[in-house]
């Protein structure tokens, strides 16, 4: 009798474990992302073994170099979380500009806040749903998802969201889920086939991919420059939901 009860039980936990812990609630829906995200926030950092200089080096550094042509450039970071990608970024002599954050957990977005309140005045936080941006075209020098573009609903209309957003010639830096560990995000994760096939359809060049991580690629891509133009600057789109969060 109590090997009936495994046999039932033994398929749950596992369901449960993938939907909670493995995705992380992304097949959940928009509410559960957020609560999971909000009461996860404190120990986020923690869990993912975040390393400070490693995202200097990964995700801050390989930017550093485009960005130089512009005085102070804008960036945006798509599901920017604790703000890994921003503090990694305001944290070099180098970089000069101003960051904006953008996540739909006002806990993980608090946090961020607080890492980056010494840099306070070049870091700004937005509550939005990655989905649907809340910019004009043209905005910024540089557009970041990192680790977040398989938790969205659909990635694809995503990265055509950032790439709306991202000024002629600027960079667009992304990591993409690869690996066995990309099977556990059907209808998510994007192979690299898949991805290459969408930035070059949004017209993006310069495409690098490097690997990362055991279950990240990093790719960074260039929006082709239509003209001697400069980028517009931010301004939100009304009307949005979406909610600004000064410090
Ligand atoms: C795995 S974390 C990555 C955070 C950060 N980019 C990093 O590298 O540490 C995924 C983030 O995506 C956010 N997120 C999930 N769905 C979202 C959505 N639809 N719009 C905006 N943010 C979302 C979550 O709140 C969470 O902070």
């Amino acid at each position: 009798m109590t090997w009936l009860w495994l046999l039932w039980l033994l398929p749950a936990a596992a369901v449960t474990y993938w939907l909670l812990v493995v995705t992380e609630g992304a097949y959940l829906g928009k509410r559960a992302v957020i609560a999971l995200y909000d009461w996860g926030a404190s120990s986020y950092d923690r869990v993912k073994n975040v390393r400070p200089f490693d995202d200097e080096e990964h995700l801050a550094r390989p930017l550093l170099g485009p960005l130089q042509r512009v005085r102070h450039p804008l960036v945006l970071d798509v599901a920017t979380g604790t703000g890994r990608l921003p503090l990694s970024l305001l944290r070099q002599w180098a970089f000069q500009g101003r960051v904006v954050g953008i996540d739909l957990s006002r806990r993980m977005l608090a946090i961020a806040q607080r890492r980056t309140f010494a840099r306070r005045q070049r870091a700004g936080w937005v509550r939005q749903d990655a989905m649907s941006l809340p910019f004009h075209d043209d905005c910024f020098q540089a557009v970041a998802c990192v680790e977040a573009l398989e938790f969205l609903p659909r990635p694809s209309d995503v990265l055509a969201e950032m790439v709306r957003v991202l000024c002629p010639g600027g960079q667009l830096l992304l990591s993409n889920r690869v690996g066995i560990d990309a099977r556990f995000f059907p209808g998510r994760a994007l192979s690299s086939r898949v991805l290459a096939t969408n930035l070059a359809e949004l017209g993006l060049v310069s495409v690098r991919p490097r690997r990362w991580q055991v279950h990240y690629d990093l790719i960074q891509a260039q929006k082709p420059t239509r003209t001697a133009a400069n980028c517009s600057t931010p301004r939100h789109r009304e009307p949005t939901r979406s909610r600004t969060m000064a410090h």
